[in-house]
């Protein structure tokens, strides 16, 4: 049984996400500009970025007012409710500077720090998932009704298709490299998209056996972290951790466990 309360808050994110991915795709300047740099100069944020979260922050605190906020552009608020949005507003922001399709809006409900409902829109994919805890994830799109997600059976890992990320900063992501290029000739092989939320639905979706990144932040994995799971996945960080800035690995059972002990080897949450 799925609680009243987190199905509330599943409409209220799906709507928000579909609003602000609506915005995104339909409002996006010809002559789209870096508005500001955060962790390095790559590290790019754009007036859209700031526009959708102020979209998703006032139409949830409009209809919940004693809910927390952590969003990545600056919403940041305690809230009195128990319940914390977590939101990445646009996540695959160089992607959607470049116009390319893979960029998303990830919005998790948090309930006593346990994600309870979560959203991803992918709106030029034309699709959203989306997952309530203990009730299953599911896909809308240009089909009719929702679609049940299901991880896809394990392959032997030197069959898997797995994706990953490098962080803005330089050293972080010289590291990123000499990880997977150890890891490279013992899969099938990497797939790096641009978004890490589109990466753990792909997951979900069986589109990916597999995925890790370091350097992630709660709003980057929060909605998609529950999304694979609903979908069969198991998610996770170093060995018997949560996802974390240190590491985020995901993928299907028979995948997750030595993939996650190929970079524990490997020293993948260090330099
Ligand atoms: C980034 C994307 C990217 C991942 C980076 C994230 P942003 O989020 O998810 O795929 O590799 O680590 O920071 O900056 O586009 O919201
Ligand atoms: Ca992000
Ligand atoms: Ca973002």
């Amino acid at each position: 049984m799925t609680d009243a309360l987190h199905r509330e808050l599943l409409q209220l994110a799906q709507e928000a996400a579909r609003r602000a991915g609506e915005l995104l795709r339909d409002g996006r300047p010809a002559d789209l500009a870096v508005a500001r740099t955060k962790s390095s100069p790559i590290d790019v944020v754009t007036e859209m970025d700031i526009a959708a979260e102020k979209l998703i922050t006032d139409l949830i605190s409009g209809r919940r007012p004693d809910d927390g906020f952590l969003g990545e552009e600056g919403a940041s608020s305690e809230g009195t409710s128990g319940i914390r949005w977590v939101i990445d507003p646009l996540d695959g922001t160089v992607n959607y500077l470049y116009g390319l399709p893979t960029w998303a809006v990830s919005i998790a409900a948090e309930r006593d720090g346990e994600t309870v409902a979560g959203v991803v829109a992918a709106p030029m994919r034309g699709e959203t998932y989306h997952a309530v805890r203990g009730g299953g994830a599911w896909a809308t799109g240009a089909w009719e009704g929702e679609r049940a997600l299901a991880c896809r059976p394990a392959p032997p890992l030197d069959q898997a298709l797995v994706s990953t990320g490098f962080n803005y900063v330089a050293e972080v992501r010289t590291h990123q490299a000499e990880v997977a290029g150890r890891l490279i000739p013992l899969l099938r092989d990497v797939r790096r998209s641009g978004s890490a939320a589109v990466d753990l639905c792909d997951v979900a979706c069986g589109r990916l056996d597999g995925y890790y990144e370091r350097g992630l932040n709660a709003w980057d994995f929060a909605a998609g972290d529950l999304i694979a799971r609903e979908a069969g996945a198991l998610v996770g960080g170093r060995p018997g951790e949560r996802p974390s800035r240190d590491l985020t690995v995901a993928g299907s059972p028979g995948v997750f466990e030595p993939l996650q002990g190929l970079l524990e080897e490997f020293g993948a949450w260090h330099d």
